[in-house]
């Protein structure tokens, strides 16, 4: 049996996480010969969807709690989908895991050591796709979609969230975790051919 390989992508609103990790999947599907699994984080489980309907400010969590709820979606997300599939052999890609909280939560005023310590149960990645987009052309792609602004989504707390993944990235490379950080302000097509070229490599 083929080990599978666990590939995550982090950026913030609007850096074309959720793009990329599309075009990874088809890429990997036509491509490679293995089998892709595609999730993203909040989950659609029971935990992930509480935090949707946060997000969307239909409820409302203080910092902490939403940061515990993460934490709880992503224990749950591997137990149900990112297990399974690394032992089928597939290529797991997540849209979002832990840096997201490590870089959110923390400009949301959360502890970081703590943040470190209630996500010490999710496995790492293989590798960690950053897609690296300045806060000011997030949010203009934002107002292209058309999107609201979410409880994260505005131009001061990016800025903060940019400088919390800025960090949080030094310390997952000091920890010896693979984090490849993308020019993500380039064409979706030369974007996701970098980030094909590290997959093969990977494989
Ligand atoms: P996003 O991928 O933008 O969802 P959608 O495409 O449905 O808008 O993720 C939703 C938000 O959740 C995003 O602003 C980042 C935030 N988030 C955290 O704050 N902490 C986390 O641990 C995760 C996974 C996401």
């Amino acid at each position: 049996m083929t080990d599978g390989l666990f590939v995550a992508f982090e950026g913030l609103d609007g850096a074309g996480t959720t793009t990329q990790a599309e075009r990874t999947a088809e890429y990997v599907d036509a491509e490679t010969g293995r089998t892709s699994a595609l999730s993203a984080e909040p989950t659609d489980g029971p935990v992930g969807t509480q935090i949707r309907r946060c997000l969307e400010g239909e409820i409302d969590f203080d910092a902490e709690t939403l940061a515990l709820l993460f934490a709880a979606d992503r224990l749950d997300h591997i137990d149900r989908d990112i297990e399974p599939s690394l032992a089928a052999g597939d290529v797991v890609l997540v849209d979002r895991y832990s840096l997201s909280s490590f870089a959110y939560q923390h400009a949301d005023g959360v502890d970081g050591d703590w943040l470190r310590s209630i996500n010490d149960r999710a496995r790492s990645p293989d590798v960690t796709f950053y897609l690296d987009v300045p806060p000011a052309v997030c949010i203009e792609r934002l107002a292209d979609d058309g999107g609201g602004t979410d409880r994260f989504e505005h131009a001061e707390t990016l800025e903060r969230v940019e400088a919390a993944y800025e960090r949080a990235i030094a310390a997952e490379r000091d920890a010896g975790n693979d984090v490849r950080v993308i020019d993500g302000t380039r064409s979706v097509s030369a974007v996701s051919d970098d980030i094909a070229a590290v997959v093969d490599e990977l494989l």
